[in-house]
């Protein structure tokens, strides 16, 4: 992991941390619901910063500017590490946002790329995401450094589908069997793994599932960096005599600059968990 120069939280003490997720809207509670998952003994503050989504089709500039304002903000409200479950802003703002932080922070991509060097057996990976996500090429970057070639392919039309509630329905099947029919054409018919690089994929991975090629291995990066959170906390299975302090529900708290109501209501979908705790945050410029 790289050294922000904060804290490092590996060496405290965090049998129940403090976890910062910060996502541009909702599509984060699917990175929050694989971390309550697998990290159900930690407080987790959530930001949505859905009053300025989609950051999808934003540039890395104003992508990295929100950023830093949210994670300041999740910092002043005790995060000790910082997850960046948005893939658009892992991929354009990454550097800048560990650059602002005073505390230890994780992206999605490594994980996802990690995950989807170690299922691929053909060496050849394809990625959907945010057209700003594949603009940047940052998983591109991050697989082939791991010597893997990548096929990437944006999805714009996957984020409102899903956000509509559409998530099996006709119309965003034939939507998402035009991308995958283009994305594993030509020199990646050999891809054997598809990398889920967006925020709001892993609600379709059953319509994904049915429509991929039957060969490919879906690779979801909310598990995939959920997975590394859990290790880089240290976090191991607990003796039976102390499961049921794991079964304590984690606390959590959600922080949105758009409408509290909304949140909740569309949060409850893609967290899978009643979304209640919502305060309304108004960031200035
Ligand atoms: N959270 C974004 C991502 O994972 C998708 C939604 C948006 O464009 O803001 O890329």
């Amino acid at each position: 992991m790289t050294n922000t120069g904060g804290p490092d939280v590996r060496k405290k003490d965090l049998r129940r941390p403090t976890i910062g997720v910060f996502d541009s809207g909702v599509g984060g509670l699917t990175v929050l619901r694989a971390l309550v998952h697998h990290i159900p003994d930690a407080d987790y503050l959530y930001f949505g910063d859905t009053a300025r989504l989609p950051y999808g089709s934003k540039s890395a500039a104003t992508v990295a500017h929100y950023a830093v304002g949210a994670i300041h903000h999740l910092q002043e409200q005790g995060a000790e590490l910082l997850v960046i479950a948005c893939n658009t802003a892992t991929a354009l703002a990454l550097d800048d946002i560990r650059a602002a932080s005073r505390v230890e922070v994780i992206g999605v991509v490594e994980p996802g790329a990690n995950a989807a060097s170690s299922a691929s057996r053909s060496r050849r990976v394809v990625v959907i995401g945010t057209d700003a996500t594949i603009s940047s090429h940052a998983y591109r970057r991050a697989l082939e450094a791991r010597n893997v070639a990548v096929k990437e392919k944006a999805c714009p039309l996957l984020v409102p589908l899903v956000e509509e509630g559409w998530i099996d329905h006709p119309v965003t099947e034939q939507v998402a069997r035009i991308y995958l029919d283009e994305a594993f054409s030509a020199d990646a018919r050999e891809a054997d793994v598809l990398v889920l690089g967006c925020t709001h994929y892993p609600l379709l991975k059953p319509l994904l599932r049915r429509i991929a090629p039957s060969h490919v291995t879906i690779v979801d990066s909310a598990e995939s960096t959920a997975h590394d959170v859990a290790r880089q906390l240290q976090i191991h299975p607990l003796p039976p005599s102390q499961e049921a302090e794991r079964r304590v529900a984690p606390r959590l708290k959600f922080f949105a600059t758009d409408s509290a109501e909304k949140f909740k209501k569309m949060g409850t979908r893609f967290l899978g968990l009643p979304v209640e705790d919502v305060l309304h945050v108004d960031l200035k410029e």
